[in-house]
């Protein structure tokens, strides 16, 4: 699947109605607490992204039932989750396969270092060229063991009873760190703190409060005590601001162009996309919807304009996912220029690095920085032919440039899109004018 070549036709404007798929970032968090919690859990909306399947075919490998309910339409599938109480995953009879999916390598391997057994996990290629260290070195302070391809997966996560809390500070930012050692420190004597250089997507500890446990602020940091039990729930996943974001950069980028996103998550850690995308010109309504422990909404998002945009370090955590699809919405006009952010040479492909090819290929000025880009603001692409190097963001980012080419683009390795957004290609062409 992954190799599937899609061609992309430029489009004059972008317009309707999207509800996007269900948030993979909370969907893997709901599904990892719900298997540790007492009871049975009901997620509606969970994401039918590659990445969440390999959370839940992780978790059935350790014992966990699983059972799909429903269908939800684009929004995703409502699943029931048999928790097993604190502690209570099994050992694996075979090695475990996270797929493309680092979130479920790295906060799983939180939760099986409180496991007293063995479990091996492997994944795809672009999964075992990622780096592991970030949550090795604290979960090996806690106490779990790890045997690792020099910091890459496969690893072997040996798990303990006697997990001891720690008091942590990650050089990276990476909410999949803090997630990993939350995840063990709700196992661990004492209370585990993490603080991060800069502020991180806080699903976890959300979810964790919504399951029942006590998460404290301190002061810069995160505070959690272990032994807390946790409580099956009835939830609902919002859909996925990070998906949503193709469609509001094509609606940004081409004149005449209106998108409303429906049931969106608007969580403050990861609404900086909304912000960036005014700043270059473009018009957002934003209508709350309240939801629960997660912000929900309605946007409607249209073009006004593009200006030139510089992403400030700082800014990074917040748009981490978003980046390369900002940067395909320099290819329409205003240029962008992005630094502090080396964490994108670690994604699923390094994205500094394909980005710039891709780009280049269809025919854009961009400059590469060991920690960013610079894409010169221009008007028709001629398009061309790129390789999406199995990288779900870049695949559907370059589509979002080619709608500004004045010739059509075929992407090559499109069906990485189906890792957080299935339906990616067939919602296009309905969003066409
Ligand atoms: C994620 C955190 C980010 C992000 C990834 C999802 C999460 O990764 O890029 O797509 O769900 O916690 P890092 O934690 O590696 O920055």
């Amino acid at each position: 699947m992954p190799t599937t070549a899609v061609m992309v036709e430029p489009a004059s404007r972008v317009r309707g109605r999207v509800r996007p798929p269900g948030d993979k970032s909370i969907s893997h968090r709901y599904a990892l607490l719900a298997a540790m919690a007492d009871g049975t859990s009901i997620i509606r909306g969970y994401s039918t992204g590659g990445d969440c399947a390999s959370t839940l075919r992780c978790l059935r490998g350790l014992g966990v039932e699983i059972r799909q309910t429903g269908t939800d339409d684009e929004a995703g599938v409502t699943i029931e989750i048999a928790g097993r109480g604190l502690r209570g995953l099994v050992a694996p009879g075979a090695m475990l396969d996270a797929g493309n999916s680092g979130s479920t390598i790295r906060m799983l391997s939180g939760l099986l270092a409180a496991h007293p057994f063995r479990t091996s996990i492997a994944g795809d290629a672009s999964l075992r060229r990622r780096p592991m260290r970030r949550i090795i070195v604290p979960l090996e302070r806690m106490g779990a063991r790890f045997v690792s391809d020099d910091g890459r997966p496969p690893l072997t996560v040996e798990g303990t009873l006697d997990l001891a809390a720690i008091d942590f500070a990650p050089d990276v930012p990476s909410a999949q760190v803090k997630s990993a050692v939350l995840l063990a420190g709700l196992h661990a004597h004492g209370t585990t703190r993490v603080r991060e250089p800069l502020q991180t997507r806080d699903h976890t500890e959300r979810a964790l409060r919504l399951f029942g446990a006590t998460v404290h602020e301190v002061d810069g940091g995160i505070a959690l005590a272990g032994g807390q039990r946790l409580s099956a729930r009835s939830l609902s996943v919002p859909g996925d601001l990070s998906s949503a974001a193709f469609w509001m950069v094509a609606a940004a980028a081409l004149p005449g162009s209106e998108i409303v996103v429906e049931d969106v998550g608007l969580n403050p850690t990861r609404t900086g996309i909304l912000g960036i995308l005014e700043r270059a010109g473009a018009r957002i309504d934003t209508v709350a919807s309240g939801g629960g422990d997660e912000p929900v909404g309605t946007l409607r998002v249209r073009h006004g304009g593009l200006r030139d945009l510089v992403i400030a370090p700082e800014e990074v955590p917040g748009v981490i996912d978003e980046l390369p699809v900002l940067a395909a919405l320099a290819t329409h006009g205003g240029s962008i220029s992005v630094s502090g952010a080396q964490e994108l040479r670690v994604k699923e492909s390094d994205r500094i690095s394909a980005l710039a090819d891709g780009l280049r290929r269809m025919g854009a000025e961009i400059e590469e920085q060991p920690d960013g880009f610079r894409v010169r603001g221009s008007r028709r692409l001629p398009g061309g032919e790129v390789d999406a190097r199995n990288d779900h963001r870049l695949a559907m980012a370059f589509a979002v440039a080619a709608l500004g080419a004045s010739g059509p683009t075929t992407i090559h390795d499109a069906g990485a899109a189906a890792v957080s957004y299935p339906q990616f290609f067939s919602v296009l062409e309905s969003l066409r004018a």
